[in-house]
Protein backbone atom coordinates (compact mmCIF):
# COMPACT_ATOMS: atom_id res chain seq x y z
CA UNK A 1 0.00 0.00 0.00
CA UNK A 2 1.15 3.82 -0.59
CA UNK A 3 2.38 6.07 2.51
CA UNK A 4 0.42 9.03 2.39
CA UNK A 5 2.58 12.01 2.58
CA UNK A 6 0.89 14.68 4.08
CA UNK A 7 1.20 17.76 2.00
CA UNK A 8 -0.37 21.38 1.54
CA UNK A 9 1.65 22.73 -1.42
CA UNK A 10 0.72 26.02 -0.44
CA UNK A 11 2.90 26.12 2.58
CA UNK A 12 5.78 24.51 0.50
CA UNK A 13 5.51 26.90 -1.77
CA UNK A 14 6.71 29.73 0.84
CA UNK A 15 9.01 27.73 2.51
CA UNK A 16 10.85 27.37 -0.99
CA UNK A 17 10.24 31.35 -1.33
CA UNK A 18 11.69 31.90 2.06
CA UNK A 19 14.48 28.98 2.47
CA UNK A 20 15.53 28.85 -0.71
CA UNK A 21 14.96 31.90 -3.45
CA UNK A 22 14.99 34.83 -0.89
CA UNK A 23 18.36 33.59 0.44
CA UNK A 24 19.89 33.02 -3.10
CA UNK A 25 18.71 36.39 -4.04
CA UNK A 26 20.38 38.37 -0.74
CA UNK A 27 23.77 36.41 -1.13
CA UNK A 28 23.58 36.93 -5.06
CA UNK A 29 23.13 41.04 -4.02
CA UNK A 30 25.65 41.00 -1.35
CA UNK A 31 28.13 39.14 -3.09
CA UNK A 32 28.12 41.07 -6.84
CA UNK A 33 26.19 43.80 -5.38
CA UNK A 34 22.36 45.62 -5.50
CA UNK A 35 22.48 46.85 -8.82
CA UNK A 36 24.57 44.27 -10.69
CA UNK A 37 22.19 41.81 -8.94
CA UNK A 38 18.96 42.93 -10.61
CA UNK A 39 20.28 41.69 -14.12
CA UNK A 40 20.61 38.27 -12.24
CA UNK A 41 17.26 38.77 -10.54
CA UNK A 42 15.53 39.58 -14.23
CA UNK A 43 17.62 36.52 -16.17
CA UNK A 44 17.43 33.66 -13.05
CA UNK A 45 14.05 34.03 -11.48
CA UNK A 46 11.89 32.72 -14.22
CA UNK A 47 14.38 29.59 -14.06
CA UNK A 48 14.46 29.56 -11.05
CA UNK A 49 10.10 29.50 -10.99
CA UNK A 50 10.45 27.11 -13.27
CA UNK A 51 11.67 24.92 -11.05
CA UNK A 52 10.02 25.29 -7.98
CA UNK A 53 6.84 24.36 -10.10
CA UNK A 54 8.26 20.99 -11.11
CA UNK A 55 9.28 20.18 -7.77
CA UNK A 56 5.82 21.16 -6.33
CA UNK A 57 4.18 19.71 -9.06
CA UNK A 58 5.84 16.27 -8.54
CA UNK A 59 4.80 16.31 -5.08
CA UNK A 60 0.87 16.07 -6.10
CA UNK A 61 1.68 13.90 -9.32
CA UNK A 62 0.56 10.46 -9.42
CA UNK A 63 2.46 8.14 -8.93
CA UNK A 64 2.59 4.41 -9.82
CA UNK A 65 2.38 3.34 -6.18
CA UNK A 66 -1.12 4.88 -6.54
CA UNK A 67 -3.13 2.40 -9.50
CA UNK A 68 -5.51 0.37 -7.82
CA UNK A 69 -4.89 -1.64 -10.87
CA UNK A 70 -7.49 -0.45 -13.16
CA UNK A 71 -6.64 2.02 -16.00
CA UNK A 72 -9.98 3.87 -16.44
CA UNK A 73 -9.77 4.55 -12.72
CA UNK A 74 -5.98 5.74 -12.71
CA UNK A 75 -7.10 7.84 -15.12
CA UNK A 76 -9.24 9.34 -13.34
CA UNK A 77 -6.83 9.74 -10.23
CA UNK A 78 -4.75 11.35 -12.56
CA UNK A 79 -7.02 13.55 -13.46
CA UNK A 80 -8.13 14.60 -10.37
CA UNK A 81 -4.55 15.09 -9.13
CA UNK A 82 -3.90 17.70 -11.92
CA UNK A 83 -6.90 19.59 -10.62
CA UNK A 84 -5.33 20.26 -7.58
CA UNK A 85 -1.92 21.71 -9.16
CA UNK A 86 -4.65 23.70 -10.86
CA UNK A 87 -5.97 24.97 -7.93
CA UNK A 88 -2.94 25.97 -6.97
CA UNK A 89 -2.16 28.03 -9.93
CA UNK A 90 -5.25 29.41 -9.60
CA UNK A 91 -4.24 30.95 -5.97
CA UNK A 92 -1.76 32.90 -8.31
CA UNK A 93 -3.85 34.99 -10.61
CA UNK A 94 -5.11 38.00 -9.78
CA UNK A 95 -9.12 36.50 -10.39
CA UNK A 96 -8.13 33.78 -8.00
CA UNK A 97 -11.75 33.11 -6.61
CA UNK A 98 -13.14 33.18 -10.46
CA UNK A 99 -10.63 30.46 -11.53
CA UNK A 100 -10.67 28.17 -8.36
CA UNK A 101 -14.61 28.20 -8.97
CA UNK A 102 -14.22 26.86 -12.69
CA UNK A 103 -11.92 24.32 -10.88
CA UNK A 104 -14.68 23.08 -8.30
CA UNK A 105 -17.57 22.79 -11.07
CA UNK A 106 -15.11 20.93 -12.93
CA UNK A 107 -14.18 19.04 -9.67
CA UNK A 108 -18.31 18.53 -9.77
CA UNK A 109 -18.86 17.48 -12.65
CA UNK A 110 -15.54 14.87 -13.18
CA UNK A 111 -16.66 13.41 -9.38
CA UNK A 112 -20.13 12.73 -10.37
CA UNK A 113 -18.45 10.10 -13.67
CA UNK A 114 -15.94 8.93 -11.61
CA UNK A 115 -17.50 8.48 -8.11
CA UNK A 116 -20.44 6.34 -10.64
CA UNK A 117 -17.74 4.64 -11.62
CA UNK A 118 -15.96 3.42 -8.98
CA UNK A 119 -19.60 2.67 -7.60
CA UNK A 120 -20.88 0.84 -10.35
CA UNK A 121 -17.79 -1.29 -10.24
CA UNK A 122 -17.94 -2.17 -6.59
CA UNK A 123 -21.69 -3.09 -6.70
CA UNK A 124 -21.07 -5.81 -10.13
CA UNK A 125 -17.81 -7.05 -8.17
CA UNK A 126 -19.82 -7.27 -4.80
CA UNK A 127 -17.29 -5.21 -2.91
CA UNK A 128 -18.14 -5.61 0.31
CA UNK A 129 -17.41 -2.57 2.29
CA UNK A 130 -19.03 -0.10 -0.68
CA UNK A 131 -21.29 1.73 1.94
CA UNK A 132 -18.56 3.00 3.70
CA UNK A 133 -16.44 3.73 0.38
CA UNK A 134 -19.87 5.64 -1.15
CA UNK A 135 -20.23 7.76 2.31
CA UNK A 136 -16.49 8.93 1.55
CA UNK A 137 -17.92 10.36 -1.97
CA UNK A 138 -20.66 11.82 -0.67
CA UNK A 139 -18.80 13.84 2.26
CA UNK A 140 -16.51 15.13 -1.08
CA UNK A 141 -19.44 15.89 -3.21
CA UNK A 142 -20.90 17.95 -0.66
CA UNK A 143 -17.63 19.92 1.07
CA UNK A 144 -16.68 20.73 -2.96
CA UNK A 145 -20.27 21.60 -3.36
CA UNK A 146 -19.95 23.29 -0.09
CA UNK A 147 -16.74 25.60 -1.46
CA UNK A 148 -18.57 26.19 -4.22
CA UNK A 149 -21.42 27.92 -2.90
CA UNK A 150 -18.97 30.00 -0.42
CA UNK A 151 -16.75 30.98 -3.37
CA UNK A 152 -20.05 31.93 -4.99
CA UNK A 153 -21.06 34.39 -2.19
CA UNK A 154 -17.08 35.75 -1.85
CA UNK A 155 -16.54 34.22 1.49
CA UNK A 156 -12.04 35.16 2.62
CA UNK A 157 -9.86 32.31 2.00
CA UNK A 158 -12.14 29.59 0.20
CA UNK A 159 -9.88 28.81 -2.80
CA UNK A 160 -7.00 27.84 0.29
CA UNK A 161 -9.14 25.89 2.38
CA UNK A 162 -10.70 24.07 -0.70
CA UNK A 163 -6.65 23.61 -1.92
CA UNK A 164 -5.84 22.12 1.05
CA UNK A 165 -9.42 19.92 1.67
CA UNK A 166 -8.58 18.49 -1.80
CA UNK A 167 -5.04 17.61 -1.07
CA UNK A 168 -5.73 16.03 1.79
CA UNK A 169 -8.59 14.29 1.04
CA UNK A 170 -8.09 13.05 -2.14
CA UNK A 171 -4.67 11.89 -2.14
CA UNK A 172 -5.83 9.94 1.14
CA UNK A 173 -8.49 8.46 -0.36
CA UNK A 174 -6.74 7.41 -3.72
CA UNK A 175 -3.71 5.98 -1.24
CA UNK A 176 -5.76 4.01 1.40
CA UNK A 177 -9.46 3.70 0.64
CA UNK A 178 -8.82 3.23 -2.92
CA UNK A 179 -6.71 0.77 -2.51
CA UNK A 180 -9.02 -1.28 -0.03
CA UNK A 181 -11.27 -2.24 -2.85
CA UNK A 182 -8.32 -2.76 -5.25
CA UNK A 183 -6.83 -5.25 -3.04
CA UNK A 184 -10.12 -7.06 -3.16
CA UNK A 185 -10.71 -6.85 -6.71
CA UNK A 186 -6.88 -8.10 -7.28
CA UNK A 187 -7.41 -11.27 -5.08
CA UNK A 188 -10.94 -12.19 -7.00
CA UNK A 189 -8.74 -11.40 -9.96
CA UNK A 190 -10.69 -8.23 -11.42
CA UNK A 191 -8.21 -6.10 -13.57
CA UNK A 192 -9.77 -3.95 -15.84
CA UNK A 193 -13.01 -3.09 -17.25
FE1 LIG B 1 -13.18 6.10 -4.26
Amino acid sequence: MATVEKMNIEKTDQKIWLFVIAPILIIVAFVIGIKESLLVLVLALPFMLLLKNQFLESKVAWKDEYSVGIDIIDQDHKKLLGLIMEMFKALNKAKKDERAAEILDELIDYTVTHFDREEALMKKNGYPDIEKHISEHNSMRAKIKEFRANIATNTNQVSSEALQYLQDWLVNHITVTDQEYSKYFTEKGIKNI
